[in-house]
Order: C-alpha cells, then sequence, then structure tokens
C-alpha cells in the first residue's frame, strides 16, 4: 500500500495549496484509485478497498478545513471613494440614517465666523493644560481662593482638564506679541470643551463649551469692547439689542464685568429681563506681563463665556443636560 500513502501525502499538498479545494476530488489521480479496484485479484480488494476510504475520509477532513480556512480569508472589500449606495450590500450593519453635526459643533462654527469676520484668529482651545496656564499665567496666585471658584479635575501628575478657554490666554498673547511690536495689534478667540468638576442640573454639567476672546493694541478700551460684544451678540441673534454690564471679578481682568443683553421679545423675554452672557474686562498688567508684554505700553480687553447658554436662549431649549445626553429626539430637531 505504499503507493497510496504517497498518493494520499501528494492529495494533502494539493489540497493545502488549492484556492478551489474541492476540485481535487475530481483529480485522476483520485479517481484512478476508485477505477483500480475491478482490475486488482479479489483476494487483494478487501485491502485495497479499505485503505482507499480511509485515504477518503482524510482527504475530505483536509478539503472542508480548507475550505473554510479560505472563506475566513476572504475580506469584502469597500471601494471608500465610492458613492454610498455601491457599498450597501458590505456595509449592511452600518447601514443606518446618516448622522450630521451636533448643535454645539454648528452654533461653534457661528459663532467662530462672526468673529474671524471681525478680524480675530481663532485658536482651539486644550482639552488637558498645566497649573500656569490655567492659573499662574491669568494672575490667580498661589493658593488664593479664586482658584477653588473653578472646581477643576486634575489628573495624578498634576495635569488639568481646564475648566475655563482663558487657559489659551497667555498662548494667543506670546504668539502675538511680535506683531504688536511691530505695530499691530493681537486678536484672537479660543474656543472649545472645558470642565469643571461640579454635580449636573438643568444648568450645570460637568463638560461644556467656552469661547474667548483678547484683544490688545496701543488703545484698547472698554468701549471698543463692548462694541465688539454688543456687534457679535446682534449678529448672533439677528436683531437689534440691549447691554448692559455690572461689576465682576475675575483675577485676570481689572475691572472685570459681567455682560448681560436684555432677553428679546422674539425669544420670550419681558421687557427688564436681563440675561448674564458672559465675563469680560480689561486684561490684568500681570497677564501682559506674564506674555511679556509691556503693560505700561499696551492694553489689552478679554471676554470668554459659555456656548450652551447662547444656544438654549436662541432656541428655547430649557436644559443643558439636553447637549451632552446623546438623545437623538433632541439632536434631530437640529437636523437642517
Ligand atoms: N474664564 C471665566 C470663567 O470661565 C470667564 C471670563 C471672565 C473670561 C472674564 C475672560 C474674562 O476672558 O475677561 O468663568
Amino acid at each position: 500500500m505504499q503507493g497510496i500513502a504517497q498518493i494520499q501525502d501528494d492529495l494533502l499538498k494539493r489540497v493545502g495549496e488549492s484556492q478551489d479545494p474541492r476540485a481535487v476530488l475530481k483529480d485522476p489521480e483520485y479517481r484512478g484509485l476508485y477505477s483500480k479496484i475491478s482490475s486488482l485479484d479479489p483476494s487483494e480488494r478487501g485491502a485495497y478497498g479499505k485503505a482507499v476510504n480511509d485515504l477518503k475520509i482524510v482527504v475530505e477532513a483536509a478539503i472542508e478545513e480548507r475550505v473554510s480556512q479560505l472563506e475566513d480569508l476572504t475580506v469584502e472589500t469597500i471601494d471608500v471613494t465610492a458613492p454610498w449606495d455601491d457599498n450597501a450590500a458590505q456595509v449592511e450593519l452600518l447601514r443606518t440614517e446618516q448622522g450630521t453635526q451636533h448643535p454645539l459643533t454648528k452654533e461653534m462654527e457661528v459663532v467662530i465666523d462672526i468673529f474671524t469676520r471681525m478680524g480675530f484668529a481663532a485658536y482651539e482651545s486644550r482639552q488637558i493644560d498645566d497649573d500656569f496656564h490655567m492659573f499662574g499665567s491669568l494672575n490667580f496666585p498661589e493658593n488664593h481662593p479664586a482658584r477653588d471658584g473653578y472646581d477643576t479635575f486634575r489628573t495624578e501628575e498634576g495635569f488639568i482638564p481646564p475648566a475655563h478657554t482663558s487657559t489659551m490666554q497667555n498662548r494667543i498673547l506670546k504668539e502675538g506679541k511680535a506683531k504688536l511690536e511691530a505695530g499691530g495689534q493681537i486678536a484672537g478667540i479660543s474656543y472649545g470643551r472645558v470642565f469643571r468638576n461640579e454635580d449636573v442640573d438643568a444648568t450645570h454639567e460637568h463638560t461644556f463649551y467656552q469661547c474667548e476672546g483678547v484683544f490688545v493694541s496701543e488703545t484698547a478700551n472698554l468701549s471698543e469692547m463692548l462694541g465688539t460684544l454688543r456687534s457679535f451678540f446682534e449678529v448672533y441673534y439677528g436683531q437689534k439689542l440691549k447691554i448692559k454690564t455690572q461689576p465682576g471679578y475675575f483675577p485676570f481682568v481689572e475691572p472685570g464685568l459681567e455682560f448681560a443683553i436684555e432677553k428679546p421679545a422674539s425669544l420670550g423675554g419681558k421687557p427688564g429681563e436681563w440675561l448674564e452672557m458672559l465675563g469680560c474686562g480689561m486684561i490684568h498688567p500681570n497677564v501682559l506681563r506674564a506674555a511679556d508684554i509691556d503693560p505700561t505700553k499696551y492694553r489689552g480687553f478679554a471676554w470668554g463665556g459659555g456656548i450652551e447658554r447662547l444656544v438654549m436662549l436662541k432656541y428655547g431649549i430649557e436644559d443643558l443636560r439636553h447637549f451632552e445626553s446623546g438623545k437623538l429626539a433632541f439632536l434631530r430637531k437640529f437636523v437642517s
């Protein structure tokens, strides 16, 4: 039976290399094993037939294994450049509604667009930063109680997921210094996600969005600041607005102000109903110094506030928690 063992090895080798392993069963070498039976002496047929059957079992098992191995290797390819429908069959499991931008992303783009059209450069704020940018460069003395007001998270290594976009001020000032000293101005906004270790309710979230502005020149003053902010709000809400300020304390501005608008009648407001929208003021000399800008030559103003608040007023959203909820019923209202 030496011959049969060799034929088996040969067939197994072919099965292992074949892309169509079942075709090996049609191989003349294999079929010849059966046709040979009739030519054998009847006394040899029993043993021979058994040997051929054993071979058949081994080869068929190898064929099935090879078939499933080939199936595993076969990956349906997706042409990523093709229109959606061309790939639909392959990505049946992914077939779903088309996604849209989150309302906060959309509105943030509107905000950025208004300020960049006014000449402000836009910087995305960091989501991890250090004590110097979050506090030190903003005139928060070490261990000053004002730091506690920010409820900051901290990593084990002492880094901070920033609690305000003011964390970018020092970078914007340093980057603009050369331009300022060449007779120009610094005009930048920073925007992005900020984090506070707060209990969540209808008006508080641990994760929210802010936009911040910084302007420095030889002559910057509060009336320029109020004009800039009024223009922004009037463009954003598409109507004339009444504004007012009241004193507010932030270590990085002096004087510091809270800026409010009168809630427009078209958005359900009554005369005399004021909404505080942001904090602002003239940049503290120590903040300019921290960026190596001479506060006796240059002055600046800054402001910063939450994006959710803007958007809630615009669309009459009553609960801040909707934004981070991921609820489709809420998100679908903003599909345009
Ligand atoms: N960073 C402040 C906050 O999150 C808001 C703020 C107030 C930003 C005054 C400013 C500013 O730039 O001048 O509470």
